[in-house]
């Protein structure tokens, strides 16, 4: 009886414990990179003023957004405006997380130009002192490797253009300009894409912004990325994006758990010790999923270690 009870306590603790993480991982998201842009003000301007109210408005409009929204705060010459737009595939939750955490971030990063922009996993937040919407903004921008070493690199061949191409199409036709393909490349490993506009962009533009996002990619290693202002591409041989929202959830946990009849237990009140390990041992089971998928995505985090840095224009 107190082994079990001693157990209880043990898992209890993993799961509050396993919430805490949860609660670290969404509050801050992975950083990838960013940009300050000349000129600079000086310090308690008006510029400093509304870009400040640039950024808190950005944060709060994050909250019951559809993961994209616009600000612009005060007259010529100390007229800012400020845009975010998240990964479509998270929820609110997550983009409002990323949006706050930015905008404060920001500030840090570049605490006197007057332009910045700042890329996450999960969302990006973009200022400028002149209009940045409905536009294709392609300066500054980023590639980046993942660097992970491991035998054969992706070939860049017919069939992993062929997705990304795939998902530019369908970006660009839907109202969120975001989408992912997944496909086998020539060595039949699944390769895995995902493009996204900044939700303001037509649509002819979207697919001129992430025609150069593909073609810019950089290659010759697992992944990679590359982050326009207005648009960004990536491809990776591994699963990094929530599947459609609406569907089911990967089943992962579900294989784990013993195949013990779990129906939820609705209107049970009192519930046995036998019960209770049946409940339990599936929460243990996930608890120690949890926290091997926080590992595997640590692991999975670090490999971004290489950045390729280049500043280019394209369009007009
Ligand atoms: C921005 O300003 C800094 C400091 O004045 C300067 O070092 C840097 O080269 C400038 N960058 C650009 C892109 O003009
Ligand atoms: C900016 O304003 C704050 C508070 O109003 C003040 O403490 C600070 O010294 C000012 N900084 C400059 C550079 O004027
Ligand atoms: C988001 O908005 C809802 C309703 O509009 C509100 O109840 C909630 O407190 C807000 N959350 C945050 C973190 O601001
Ligand atoms: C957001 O951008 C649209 C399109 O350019 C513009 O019409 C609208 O005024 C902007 N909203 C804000 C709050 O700046
Ligand atoms: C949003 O997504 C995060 C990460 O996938 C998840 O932990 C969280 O429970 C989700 N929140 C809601 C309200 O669905
Ligand atoms: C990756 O490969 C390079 C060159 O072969 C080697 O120097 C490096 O230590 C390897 N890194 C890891 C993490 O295995
Ligand atoms: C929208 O989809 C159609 C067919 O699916 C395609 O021909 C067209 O090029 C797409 N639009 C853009 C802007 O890519
Ligand atoms: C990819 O390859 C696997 C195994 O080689 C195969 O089972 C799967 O059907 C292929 N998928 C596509 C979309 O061709
Ligand atoms: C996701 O949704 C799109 C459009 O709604 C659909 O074409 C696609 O098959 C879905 N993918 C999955 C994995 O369900």
């Amino acid at each position: 009886m107190s082994s079990v009870k001693f157990f209880m306590i043990f898992v209890f603790l993993l799961s509050l414990s396993s919430s805490l993480f949860t609660f670290t991982i969404e509050a801050r998201p992975t950083y990838l990179y960013h940009f300050c842009l000349n000129n600079t003000f000086t310090r308690n301007s008006t510029y400093q003023t509304n870009l400040n109210l640039v950024l808190s408005s950005l944060a709060s409009k994050a909250n019951g957004s559809d993961g994209f929204s616009n600000a612009t705060v005060g007259q010529d010459p100390n007229r800012v405006y400020g845009l975010f737009q998240c990964r479509s595939d998270l929820n609110t939750t997550t983009c409002q997380d990323c949006v706050v955490y930015a905008s404060t971030e920001v500030t840090q990063r570049c605490p006197t130009q007057k332009g910045n922009i700042i890329w996450y996993d999960q969302c990006l937040v973009h200022c400028s002192d002149s209009n940045i919407f409905s536009k294709i903004t392609s300066s500054p921008t980023i590639g980046m490797l993942n660097t992970e070493n491991a035998t054969e690199s992706v070939r860049f061949d017919e069939p992993v253009l062929g997705l990304l191409n795939e998902a530019r199409t369908l970006a660009a036709n839907n109202t969120k300009r975001f989408a992912t393909r997944q496909g086998n490349s020539t060595t039949s490993e699944t390769i895995y894409t995902l493009v996204q506009c900044t939700q303001d962009l037509s649509s002819d533009d979207c697919s001129q912004c992430l025609r150069e996002a593909i073609t810019n990619l950089p290659q010759g290693k697992v992944g990679g990325r590359r982050l326009y202002p207005s648009c960004y591409s990536r491809y990776e041989l591994y699963d990094f994006y929530t599947p459609n929202k609406t569907a089911s959830p990967p089943p992962a946990p579900i294989t784990l758990s013993p195949p013990s009849p779990v129906t939820r237990p609705t209107g049970k009140r009192r519930i046995s010790s036998s019960i209770v390990i049946a409940i339990v041992a599936p929460i243990t089971a996930s608890a120690v999923l949890f926290v091997a998928g926080y590992c595997w995505t640590r692991r999975a985090r670090k490999k971004y270690s290489s950045v390729l840095e280049e500043i280019g224009k394209f369009g007009n």
